[in-house]
């Protein structure tokens, strides 16, 4: 097949689809790749570095997609491509198709397949496509790494000639895949970790990593747990009752990582103003879930802010700061995707039994082949999602700003990959 890789359209979007590792696994089994130029550059990958590894590098996003037979691409790439690429051809993408169902009905209209990598389902045969979970860990690992630099103190306990430093008191909220990094990160770094999830198989989990469990464990939380594994929705007497646990919880800690999501909502409001005032000054909180509307009352999805004397970071990808390495993941999810997708002789044949492709499948011939997303189309239904750093963030105070003491002036949003430096090098 003939595999394509765009620039990035996302602002706050460093990573690239593929890196030279797949780049020559693919071309070995036979797969040609054309991608254009600048892609890799935010991930530190030249073009000569991607030329090197065997793909071909075009001058325009239109020569990478003309003739292609799969696009790939780790955001959702801008509508206007789908008319410069062959009927019949393939996108796939984290194409998060319930914020835009739109693009997927245009995919539809021009006859592109479309597969969306979240959608992948989790079973034990799909692990190495799971790009939800390759993505989420490495996320999960870098907010630990962002609130140590936000912190104006170490994490671990020291104890020196001049006195003792305490150990900082890391909270997690949510121990799915980035909170169990987180925790693990955390305690790596010395800090003591304590977590809360509403699943009751996470108890276990956050306590083999050596951190203390807090929650409600009523029935309701007992039962609370999807056949997918996934957090249902709590009632709102468990909320209130979990809200006051976690009010008197927080009020101690140093820094809080909140995670928590259920699919198809909104993320779950869990630290109110109220909880952040009861922190104190110099503590952190970083929310994973600023892309879904933020766990955190105070959240500026894309921005750095002071309340109350605490810095709340609503850092919206926070895996594209780890570029290389999270490219190099995403990129091998995809590998393996491909052998569903491709006959014997090499060509673009997807395995139409096989429930991994169906279930990642959203457009095919020309139809939306996702159910819900068919609904989500004709109820015109808003998306769950805040809008991401597509443009770049205003530095000045925003509707919440009565509320905050002061405002950074750091964003989160990165800028373009032409006028971004080159990442510094590792121990520099
Ligand atoms: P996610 O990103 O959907 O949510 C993050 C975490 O937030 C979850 O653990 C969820 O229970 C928690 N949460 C939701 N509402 C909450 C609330 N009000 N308070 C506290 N926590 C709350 O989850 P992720 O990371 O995608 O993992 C979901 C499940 O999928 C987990 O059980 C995980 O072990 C499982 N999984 C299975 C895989 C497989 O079998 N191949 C691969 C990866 C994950």
């Amino acid at each position: 097949m003939k595999l394509g890789v765009l620039n990035e359209t996302s602002l706050d979007e460093a990573r690239i689809a593929l890196t030279p590792q797949t780049i020559s696994k693919l071309i070995a089994t036979g797969h040609e790749i054309v991608i254009e130029s600048g892609a890799g550059k935010s991930a530190n990958l030249s073009d000569s570095a991607l030329r090197n590894a065997g793909a071909s590098i075009a001058k325009t996003a239109k020569g990478t997609v003309s003739s292609v037979d799969i696009l790939l691409a780790v955001g959702r790439p801008d509508p206007g491509i789908l008319t410069h690429m062959k009927k019949g051809s393939a996108i796939i993408a984290l194409l998060d198709p319930f914020d835009d169902p739109g693009f997927v009905q245009s995919c539809a209209n021009k006859n592109i397949d479309a597969f969306a990598m979240e959608l992948i389902p989790r079973i034990s045969r799909a692990q190495s496509m799971d790009a939800l979970s390759s993505q989420s860990n490495l996320a999960g690992y870098r907010a630990v790494i962002e609130a140590a630099e936000i912190y104006g103190r170490a994490l671990p306990m020291m104890m020196t000639a001049a006195g003792t430093v305490a150990a900082a008191k890391v909270f997690v909220m949510g121990a799915g895949v980035a909170g169990l990094q987180a925790i693990a990160t955390a305690r790596r770094l010395g800090a003591i970790v304590s977590a809360t999830d509403v699943r009751p198989a996470a108890k276990e989990q956050v306590a083999s990593l050596g951190a203390k469990f807090i929650a409600v464990e009523d029935d309701e939380f007992k039962k609370a747990e999807t056949a997918g594994g996934y957090a249902r929705q709590m009632s709102p007497e468990y909320q209130k009752k979990q809200a006051e646990l976690i009010a008197t919880h927080i009020a101690k800690q140093d820094i809080v990582i909140t995670t928590a999501l259920i699919p198809g909502r909104a993320a779950p409001r869990l630290i109110d103003s109220k909880m952040v005032k009861s922190m104190a000054d110099g503590s952190v909180i970083i929310d994973m879930a600023a892309e879904r509307g933020g766990n955190c009352e105070l959240t500026d999805p894309g921005k750095v802010v002071v309340c109350h004397g605490v810095t709340v970071a609503g850092f919206t990808n926070l895996v594209s700061r780890l570029a290389a390495d999270s490219s190099a993941l995403y990129g091998r999810n995809i590998a393996a995707l491909l052998p569903l997708l491709s006959a014997e002789n090499g060509s673009y044949s997807p395995d139409w039994e096989d429930e991994i492709v169906l279930g990642a499948n959203v457009s095919r011939d020309g139809k939306i082949t996702n159910e819900n997303l068919a609904k989500a189309l004709t109820a015109k239904t808003p998306p769950v999602k805040k809008p991401p750093a597509k443009k770049p963030a205003s530095k000045t105070a925003t509707k919440k700003s009565a509320t905050k003491k002061s405002v950074s002036k750091r964003t989160t949003a990165k800028k373009p990959a032409a006028k971004r430096a080159a990442p510094k090098k590792k121990g520099s």
